[in-house]
């Protein structure tokens, strides 16, 4: 019997793939007529990560149209704010909503029934490991706590997260235990995924990057390695990509700290430094998500220019951040061909 060659998981483990494989962060969303379709029935969209049917069909939808390399999940990293019931709830042009927790609330939290609550998302991964190409590496995911904090704490999403900043400098112990509560049942969450049949996982800190120094190796690096150490403790054949978003420099030896596999890289990180991390392990990344926007030359210079840097070591090829609503799906397309060696 031939092995299915999982080229995500190859590049994990350290391999050049050459052409690199390719998914995108948030390709299964609004830019797909077929998921605005599906969204459209399922109700709320926390109801749309609940339905396993519906969550795997989104999950499915742009592995049917470009056939990437990985499908990740379809779910988001606030159910687990939603698991601690902080009444989570995504309104219509507004983004996330939930109750703001403040040090008293922090102190009450409870781990037990969070399990039972993401019943539904295990059930949807093991489902997608059965009904997806063997070729196709499924990815599960969590935030890191300090993206995920910063949403509890604000209540909402805010453009550079200043109600949790502040909160931290205010009450540094309450906030040291909300990350360390967050990064324990994120763990145990992230392991649930690989046991339902994650091949690996993400972790997205989306908001790396308003930290300061201290307070990124506190905030940021602290409780992903704590996460990341609890994951391997358990099952330590996990592969782990880290995506700290804005961290710039202090990237600089951020895979090590934390112990990742790979790290997944934004577009304002720039290619020489890019090479340079490159050179101790795998990176994802990191195409500007506004040149899909924008298709033709702004594209392809685009992709060539990440290609030509990082194409000959081990690279996930993805884009910096997640993939727009107003992108056109014809653009994906191109850009596929094009990573595939259609130049
Ligand atoms: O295709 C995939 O990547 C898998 C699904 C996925 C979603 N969210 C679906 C989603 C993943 C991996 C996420 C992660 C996520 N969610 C992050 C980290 C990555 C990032 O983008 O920074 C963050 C910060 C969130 C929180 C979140 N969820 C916000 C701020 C919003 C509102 C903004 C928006 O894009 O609407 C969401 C909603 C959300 N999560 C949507 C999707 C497809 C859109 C909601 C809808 O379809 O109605």
């Amino acid at each position: 019997m031939t092995e299915t060659r999982r080229k995500v998981l190859e590049v994990l483990a350290g391999k050049t793939v050459s052409p690199p494989p390719i998914w995108l962060m948030r390709q299964a969303g609004r830019y797909l007529p077929e998921y605005r379709a599906t969204r459209a029935v399922a109700g709320s969209f926390l109801d749309l990560c609940y339905t396993p049917d519906l969550a795997v069909e989104v999950t499915l939808q742009p592995i049917r149209r470009y056939a990437f390399d990985a499908a990740i999940l379809f779910s988001d990293i606030l159910v687990i704010p939603d698991a601690l019931s902080r009444n989570v709830r995504f309104e219509e042009g507004h983004g996330p909503r939930m109750d703001p927790i403040d040090a008293d609330g922090i102190r009450l939290l409870k781990p037990e029934g969070i399990a039972e609550h993401l019943q539904p998302v295990f059930e949807t991964v093991s489902r997608l490991r059965a009904e997806l190409p063997s070729e196709t590496t499924l990815l599960g995911f969590c935030g890191a706590p300090w993206t995920v904090a910063t949403y509890m704490i604000a209540g909402q999403g805010t453009p550079d997260q200043a109600p949790a900043r502040l909160f931290a400098y205010r009450n540094p112990e309450a906030f040291d235990y909300l990350l360390a509560f967050l990064a324990d049942v994120s763990a145990e969450y992230l392991v649930r995924q690989i046991d339902a049949g994650a091949d690996a996982v993400q972790i997205f800190d989306s908001w790396a990057g308003v930290l300061g120094e201290e307070e990124f190796a506190r905030y940021a690096v602290k409780p992903v390695q704590r996460i990341i150490a609890s994951v391997r403790a358990q099952r330590p054949q996990a592969k782990i990509i880290a995506f700290a978003k804005g961290a710039g420099q202090l990237l600089n030896g951020y895979r090590q700290a934390t112990g990742a596999d790979a790290i997944g890289l934004d577009w304002t990180v720039p290619l020489s430094f890019a090479k340079d991390l490159q050179k101790e392990g795998p990176v994802q990344g990191n195409l500007d998500p506004m040149r899909v926007v924008a298709g033709g030359v702004a594209l392809e210079e685009g992709i060539d220019r990440i290609l030509d840097a990082l194409g000959h070591g081990p690279l996930i090829f993805n884009l910096g951040h997640g993939i727009t609503p107003q992108a056109d799906p014809e653009h994906v397309s191109a850009l596929v061909a094009r990573v595939r060696g259609a130049r």
